[in-house]
């Protein structure tokens, strides 16, 4: 594949480097460090781009109507394949919806319940209590839809890939021809930022692929940042909190400190200020 092609570039590159007067422990040095790239660009996919995140920092919340608009395009597009485990409908009151529509959003799924008084388990209309349903019923009802690979559960994924949110953000994008003399096997689909550059998921997002309820032009980028920060939400629910905490925390310790200080030299002004003389005449 194009892995050995690039490798045997390196190598010639360094054979010329070398006869240009390089030492041989230098020219091995660059091989082995260039070679650990290419293999690792193979292994782990394309480096990714850094985004400018709007919740990254530490006094920055979730952009919350992007997170209502991500909530969209996950239950619009990717709910057809990927569960979402850990979110309930209560988690989305307060941060994309207000309870009413959390409730109403609720009400469209039907839960199996039960079982009742005569032992019956029946279906019942869901509550806020309900977590998201998943839409398969279990992992080898997935594999079989899917060709055998395994849609995950989104609930954790921007933890649980190497800087999640610009890799969820740049795979929605990645999606474009292989270059010359890569064959894609079938079934599956060419995306060099996915590790080994070939994903059984196809290319979900095109342009208008959603109608967003607040007029949002709802192009494929802004429906991957969007969902990206779903994501990165619902991975991290408590984000908003936290900061909000830990900016609190750090005013008030600050405050502490400036008193410990101030009653520190207080406490040692009579020792510090103190003049010891020693008369050796009496
Ligand atoms: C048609 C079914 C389908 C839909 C719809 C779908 N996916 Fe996937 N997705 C898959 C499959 C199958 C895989 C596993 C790919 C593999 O292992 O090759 C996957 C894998 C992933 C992964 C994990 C990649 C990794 O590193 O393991 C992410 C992230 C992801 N999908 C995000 C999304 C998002 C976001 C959406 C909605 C915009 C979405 N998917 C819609 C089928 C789907």
């Amino acid at each position: 594949m194009f892995t050995g092609a690039t490798l045997r570039q390196l190598a010639r590159r360094a054979s010329a480097s070398s006869s240009r007067g390089k030492t041989l422990a230098g020219t091995l040095a660059g091989v082995t460090a260039a070679s650990v790239a290419v293999a690792d660009e193979a292994e782990h996919g394309l480096a990714l781009p850094a985004y400018a995140w709007p919740h990254d920092g530490a006094f920055r919340a979730y952009d919350h109507a992007s997170v209502r608009r991500g909530h969209q395009v996950y239950a619009q597009v990717c709910a057809a394949c990927h569960s979402l485990n850990l979110i309930c409908y209560r988690n989305l009151v307060g941060v994309a919806y207000t309870e009413a529509e959390a409730k109403e959003l609720a009400e469209e799924v039907e839960v199996m319940d039960g079982p009742d008084d005569s032992g019956e388990m029946f279906e019942r209309p869901g509550k806020l209590s309900d977590g998201i349903p998943g839409p398969y019923a279990n992992e080898e009802a997935a594999r079989f839809a899917n060709n055998g690979a395994y849609p995950p559960d989104l609930s954790l994924i921007t933890k649980a890939r190497h800087d999640g949110l610009n890799y969820v953000f740049a795979l929605l994008l990645g999606y474009r021809e292989p270059p010359a003399g890569v064959e894609v096997p079938d079934g599956m689909y060419y995306n060099p930022y996915f590790p080994g550059g070939f994903i059984a998921m196809p290319k979900m997002l095109v342009d208008g692929g959603v109608e967003y309820e607040d007029g949002t032009p709802a192009t494929e980028t802004q429906m991957a940042k969007d969902v990206t920060t779903f994501l990165a939400w619902a991975a991290e629910p408590e984000m908003d909190d936290r900061k909000l905490m830990g900016a609190k925390w750090i005013f008030a310790l600050s405050l502490v400190c400036v008193q410990a200080v101030y009653y520190k030299r207080w406490a040692w002004s009579h020792l510090k200020s103190r003049k010891l003389v020693v008369d050796a005449v009496r």
